[in-house]
């Protein structure tokens, strides 16, 4: 059941009618379901029962503290990118050695700091940063955990920009060439085997791509295996799409079937690490209609949010359903649904059919995932607030950000 539905014509987060979260925090705002996230973790979690296997919620999509709270208190880990995600984790009660730090340019200070707190594993991205990470963990005494991120070359069939499992990618190390760098990874005194994994791409709504990279990345577990280089565990990403549109996702539990048949029988942990499937149908933003504006050829609604609020529309072309908060009588007009940056890539809807009037508040849907967490300040424009509902009640996860705070901590060149 959707978390956002109408009471009397009223959009609602859960108990919460949106007008009211609008009238306390303002807007643009984000407006997150803690029901709907754990109702997401519950089915994957269903989907894994009876196998050893940690779900690791990818923190890029939403890093909220509130919203990392949920997941850590349920049980979950952590698949992170940077150090501030960790230590985000961290502040959340998130338990490091739950924790796998995967992406292709990790610093010494960040693995310094991700040995240090006690983290599950490295996913490793290529040979220099084996080297890099073999090199650091000795400095400390230790020995660090790896897994190599195998490219599976899979066409994972979603938008060029968040595909990340071809050949031509940044991402992991090749197939061919993974079983030389395990061979090298066993001889490094302060490098610890614990497992494998890879990541073919995001917002997947067809199951055979990730099972196809299962099967590939379950034959080199198999080689390795046959010269002695035991794993731990395999980590399957994240990637699983959800519904924007009218795209049909498959259910989690239907999404991971193929991939634990060919798991059956295997011992070594499975990790996953979702972030979209999760968070995405769990929140949206919240923005008011400042103008409506006649132009020559087409219906302006000028809203509070725009672009540096939720970028997925103009970076990727995404389409996000635009829902009026209050339904009216008529049948509306054509909208191109704009914000306020100076640029014509600020858009978050294109040709929406909408009866409202300057005033009124607008629901963008599906924006719990890699919204805020790709916002930024640009036209110096403070960062939305958060809120994360919980039944009747709604907690303020971050208030907007204050003008004085935008630039609170630059300098200018001190006059002579
Ligand atoms: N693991 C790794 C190594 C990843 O790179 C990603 C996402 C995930 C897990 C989580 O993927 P998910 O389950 O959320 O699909 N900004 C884009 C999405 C970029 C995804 C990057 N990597 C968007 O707004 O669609």
């Amino acid at each position: 059941m959707s978390p956002f539905s109408r009471r009397d014509g009223l959009l609602h987060a859960e108990g919460v009618p949106l007008t009211q979260v609008a009238a306390a925090h303002g807007t643009p705002c984000y407006v997150y379901s803690r029901a709907a996230l754990l109702e997401r973790l519950a089915e994957f979690r269903q989907a894994l029962a009876g196998r050893d296997a940690l779900v690791c919620y990818a923190v890029k999509a939403n890093s909220n503290l509130a919203i990392l709270d949920q997941f850590a208190r349920a049980g979950c880990g952590f698949d992170i990118v940077s150090g501030g995600e960790l230590l985000r984790v961290i502040a959340a009660g998130g338990d490091p050695a739950r924790v796998v730090f995967s992406g292709v340019g990790k610093t010494a200070d960040e693995m310094r700091l991700a040995l240090e707190r006690g983290i599950l594993c490295f996913n490793v991205e290529s040979a220099a940063e084996l080297e890099r990470l073999d090199a650091v963990a000795g400095r400390l005494g230790r020995r660090a955990p790896v897994a190599l991120r195998v490219n599976p070359d899979v066409d994972a069939k979603t938008h060029p920009y968040i595909s990340t499992g071809l050949r031509g990618n940044k991402f992991g190390v090749a197939v061919d060439a993974a079983l030389a760098l395990y061979r090298r990874a066993r001889e490094l005194p302060h490098i610890e085997i614990a497992g494998i994994a890879c990541h073919i791409g995001s917002q997947l709504l067809d199951p055979a791509p990730a099972a196809e990279a299962a099967r590939k990345i379950l034959a080199l577990a198999d080689r390795l295996a046959a010269e002695g280089i035991v794993l731990r565990h395999i980590d399957l990403g994240g990637g699983i799409g959800i519904r924007y549109r009218d795209e049909t996702p498959p259910a989690i539990a239907d999404y991971l079937a193929p991939i634990l048949s060919l798991l059956a029988g295997r011992k070594e942990r499975i990790l996953f690490e979702p972030g979209r499937a999760l968070v995405g149908n769990a929140g949206l933003l919240l923005t008011r209609i400042e103008y409506l504006k006649q132009g020559e050829e087409k219906n302006f609604a000028v809203v509070d949010a725009a672009m540096n609020d939720l970028l997925r529309p103009a970076l990727y072309d995404a389409w996000h359903e635009i829902l009026p908060v209050q339904v009216a009588e008529g049948d509306g007009v054509l909208y191109q649904v704009v914000g306020p940056v100076c640029e014509s890539g600020d858009f978050l809807g294109k040709d929406r059919r909408l009866a409202v009037r300057a005033g009124d508040l607008l629901a963008v849907m599906s924006a719990g995932a890699y919204g805020m967490a790709m916002s930024s300040n640009y036209n110096s424009r403070p960062r939305a607030a958060e809120v994360l509902v919980d039944g009747e009640r709604m907690h303020l996860a971050r208030p907007r950000e204050a003008l004085d705070q935008l630039f609170a901590s630059e300098s200018p060149l001190p006059r002579a």
